[in-house]
Parts: C-alpha cells; sequence; structure tokens
C-alpha cells in the first residue's frame, strides 16, 4: 500500500542521521508502486503531488544553471562528455563571459546558480572559485555546484568562497553495476565524498539514473535505500538516455511512466527532498517535465549556458532539450504551481542535518 500523504516515512533526519535500513513492508509499498501502472499509477503521482504540496505548498524552485566546463577526466560509459569522446569540442568558458551571464542575463524567477562541470579541477580553481568568491557577497542567490569528486580540501575551499549546495550524483547504488558503466572512481568514495561534504555543512544533492541496461529491480530498490541513508537535502531521477558517443548509444530509452513512478517514491518516501524536475523528461516525451512536477517534483533548472557552448555540453546528445525561463514558468504553471521566491539551499537549511563544519585538514586520513 502506497503510504497517505502526510504520514511521514520521512525518519532519517529524525533519527539524526544514517538509517538502518527498511522494514520489508516498506520495501514491498515501493516495489509495487515502482511497477505501479493505470490506476494505481495515477494515484501514485497524486498521493506524491499531495505529499510535496504538504510539505513546500504550490512553489517550485527555480534553479539556473551555467556549464562552465566540458572537460571531464571521468569516462563513465552512459555520459557523452566521457573523455574517451574525441568528437566533442572541449571549452572552458571564459571568466568574463559567466560574469556577463549573471550581471546581465539572470532571469527575474532565479533564486539560486548553479555552476556545472565535467570533472574539471582546472575549471574549479580557475573559473567557479573565483566567480563564486565575487558574487557571493551579494548574498542574493543560493549557490551550488556540480563539480564532481575532487580533493577534500577544494569542497572546503568552494564553501569557504559561499557555495552552499553540493549536487553529486550516485547514478547506482549497486558497487558491480558503477563499477562496469565506469562511474567515477569507486562507490566507496563517492559515498565517502558525499558523507564528508554532508558533515561539513553542504546541502548535498544526489541522484539516479533510471533504466540503465539491466538494471533490475533490486539494483533500483537498493539504490533508493542508500540514497535514503546518505542525509541529503535533494535528489533526481534522470531516465537513461542513450548518450551519443557512448558505448551505450544503441540501448533503450529508460520508460518514461516509470521514471515517473520513481520521482514519487522519493517524494513520498522522503518528503523534505528537493527533487528536481530533470530536462531530460522531455527528451522522452515532451510533457515528460510538467508530470514530474506533478509526481512530486519541486525544483525546475533555466539554462543559462550562452548559446555558442550549450551544444558541446553534451550528456545525452547534440540536441538537447533546451529549458528557457519562458518553458519553467509555462511548466510551472501548467503544473498548478508558481515559482519558489526562496533559495532551495534556504529552504532545505531550515532542516539541518547533523552538521559540524570539520575543515578537511582535520578530518580526511
Ligand atoms: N542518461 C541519463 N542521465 C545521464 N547523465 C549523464 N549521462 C546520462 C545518460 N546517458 C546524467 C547523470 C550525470 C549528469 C551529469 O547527467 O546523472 O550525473
Amino acid at each position: 500500500m502506497i503510504p497517505a500523504a502526510g504520514k511521514s516515512t520521512d525518519v532519517s533526519r529524525e533519527r539524526g542521521g544514517e538509517e538502518e535500513g527498511f522494514a520489508p513492508a516498506e520495501r514491498d509499498w515501493r516495489r509495487s508502486a515502482l511497477a505501479a501502472s493505470g490506476d494505481a499509477q495515477v494515484s501514485l503521482w497524486a498521493s506524491a503531488e499531495t505529499a510535496r504540496e504538504e510539505r513546500f505548498g504550490k512553489r517550485i524552485f527555480v534553479r539556473g544553471v551555467i556549464e562552465v566546463a566540458n572537460f571531464c577526466r571521468q569516462n563513465c560509459s552512459y555520459c557523452g562528455m566521457r573523455r574517451e569522446n574525441g568528437a566533442l569540442r572541449r571549452f572552458r568558458l571564459a571568466r568574463e563571459i559567466i560574469r556577463r551571464v549573471i550581471g546581465e542575463s539572470l532571469p527575474p524567477s532565479v533564486t539560486d546558480l548553479n555552476f556545472q562541470a565535467g570533472e574539471d579541477p582546472v575549471a574549479l580553481k580557475e573559473l567557479v572559485l573565483p566567480v563564486i568568491e565575487e558574487i557571493a557577497k551579494e548574498k542574493r542567490l543560493g549557490i551550488s555546484v556540480c563539480l564532481g569528486t575532487v580533493d577534500h580540501r577544494l569542497y572546503d575551499e568552494l564553501r569557504q568562497a559561499g557555495a552552499r549546495g553540493y549536487i553529486i550524483k550516485l547514478e547506482t547504488g549497486d558497487p558491480e553495476q558503477y563499477r562496469l558503466l565506469q562511474c567515477p572512481g569507486t562507490l566507496e568514495r563517492r559515498l565517502e565524498a558525499i558523507r564528508y561534504l554532508v558533515r561539513t555543512g553542504w546541502c548535498v544533492s544526489s541522484g539516479l539514473i533510471h533504466g540503465l541496461p539491466n538494471q533490475t529491480l533490486d539494483q533500483l530498490v537498493g539504490t533508493l535505500d542508500l540514497l535514503r541513508s546518505l542525509s541529503l537535502s535533494g535528489c533526481s531521477v534522470s531516465p537513461f538516455i542513450p548518450g551519443e558517443g557512448t558505448p551505450l548509444s544503441s540501448e533503450k530509452t529508460a520508460d518514461l511512466e516509470q521514471t515517473l513512478n520513481v520521482v514519487a517514491v522519493l517524494r513520498l518516501s522522503s518528503p523534505r527532498w528537493v527533487i528536481p524536475a530533470v530536462s531530460a523528461l522531455n527528451l522522452c516525451d515532451s510533457s515528460g517535465y510538467v508530470r514530474a512536477l506533478r509526481a512530486g517534483a519541486n525544483l525546475a533548472t533555466i539554462n543559462l549556458t550562452p548559446s555558442e557552448w550549450r551544444g558541446d555540453y553534451q550528456l545525452y546528445r547534440r540536441n538537447r532539450c533546451i529549458m528557457t525561463e519562458e518553458r519553467i514558468l509555462q511548466a510551472i504553471e501548467q503544473a498548478g504551481c508558481q515559482p519558489s521566491l526562496e533559495s532551495w539551499i534556504a529552504a532545505s537549511s531550515s532542516f539541518p542535518p547533523s552538521a559540524s563544519l570539520v575543515p578537511a585538514s582535520r578530518s580526511s586520513p
């Protein structure tokens, strides 16, 4: 049975940290929810929408993303930016261009900025850090980054510069699948990075890819369990899209309906999470984005990367689904909601995990 909205199953924070796991009954409702179709599916999505409303009202967070560089030292087999994709024109934006985007073309609905790049410590140090130092002084925007697994000291430097949110996905919580997909480093190291970020006071958002080739229901449920154990502030699910220029390019695209079931299960099992609607949902179907907002998602992202470089920031395919402010506002309205006036980081910080600010120099081995 799907838990009624309001009967929160989100106990991880109350317990002040990590969770032991799930009672069998809870695993069972998720298994049937993940496979729901027909009326059961409609009621699953509606319950998730109600759970979102109970916690966040009808407000959807709006984050602007600037993709600052597409160099990547990783070689994930699903991702078009993998280092072995020689077909990609690699770029790092000039600092001046990033400043111009922020200074001149920030849509009014944006309360948050996210700096995203492949795993490229040069871009982190030379572009992202100095720009964040400049803009954080104004304290106008919530600042987050999605820059991969890097040295702990760089996390600390980013935080000192003023970043507060770190987006770092697991993709899968199954160690063997993680290894086969050539995800960054090892699952253990990725988890260790997430735990470090949480411990040092970041609002951490993670995520998974749904519908990866040969993914089993057990792997999916195990991944959801692991994500729930991490004291996260948010979590996303991307439908698997066979990426151009990747070893998985001829695999099957994930099923949209089932991916929406995952969105709903994330919301029902962790009502406090900030759950983004990802633009890849619109690659499955043009209704995907709005439907995710109606299945419990509560964050929308506007792409602010200058058009000249967008095509080269190729996670899936060159012709991306670019979410402009106009598209986002329309989707939010179609979902019966309004843009939030508050940053997702400010909202998440009102439920702080048991964080202590421990500098890397004192906590890393
Ligand atoms: N399908 C779905 N999501 C993908 N990502 C990258 N490649 C794919 C793909 N083929 C997502 C992953 C990654 C983020 C940068 O984009 O979640 O962490």
